[in-house]
């Protein structure tokens, strides 16, 4: 068992470089945030918070329409209820403990799901870089309408997920942080392999 766990705030490269990193230790890789935006176009589509986290299969991961920003705003608003974060615990910490490895990319991951992860990443970059990169991202699959509307949603989510009370948004003390502002993503995946390299990876 070997666990990657790679947190940062909203668009700061986390997916890029967890998929990255997993393809080179030919570890599995689990994107968390997914498992609130499921939860959060759940409750998009009517059902309670909790109900829907408790309810939650894997097949709900499966739907192209969970990354757009609407549907990011929600994960963000489930994701504050104990309960929500409660019901997605037991599974996260079961992918963690695989025997083939583990990347997890999230908010928490080092610090709340998976605390003696072998190698924690905290990815981050500006705002406005982060904006820049999810806008670019929507735009290519018709989801997004301003940059100026996505860091906006950008802003409040990291607000939202950085000050509430239940598993905040910090990086885990012994983790380290890749600021990939000024990075392309051949550097800041190169960056993350070698750390994870050095935790005894591979
Ligand atoms: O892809 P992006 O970084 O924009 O967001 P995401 O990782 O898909 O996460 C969507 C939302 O889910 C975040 O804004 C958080 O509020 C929440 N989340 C969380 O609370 N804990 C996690 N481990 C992962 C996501």
């Amino acid at each position: 068992m070997f666990c990657v766990a790679i947190d940062g705030p909203a668009a700061a490269g986390k997916g890029t470089i967890s998929r990255a990193v997993a393809q080179h230790f030919g570890f599995a890789h689990l994107d968390t945030g997914l498992l609130y935006r499921a939860v959060g176009a759940k409750t998009m589509a009517g059902v309670p918070a909790i109900k829907a986290a408790l309810a939650l299969m894997p097949g709900d991961l499966d739907n192209p329409d969970l990354r757009g920003p609407e549907v990011a705003q929600a994960a963000s608003k489930v994701a504050v209820i104990p309960e929500v974060r409660a019901a997605l615990v037991d599974f996260q910490r079961a992918f963690a403990r695989r025997s083939g490895g583990a990347v997890m990319d999230g908010r928490d991951i080092g610090t709340v799901i998976c605390p003696r992860a072998e190698a924690k990443l905290f990815v981050t970059a500006s705002a406005e870089v982060r904006a820049k990169r999810r806008f670019q991202e929507l735009a290519a699959k018709g989801l997004a309408n301003s940059l100026d509307e996505v860091l906006v949603d950008v802003k409040a989510r990291d607000d939202r997920d950085m000050n509430r009370a239940e598993a905040p948004l910090r990086p885990a003390d012994d983790a380290v942080l890749i600021d990939t502002s000024e990075l392309n993503i051949q550097e800041a995946v190169d960056m993350a392999i070698h750390v994870v390299t050095e935790r005894g990876a591979g």
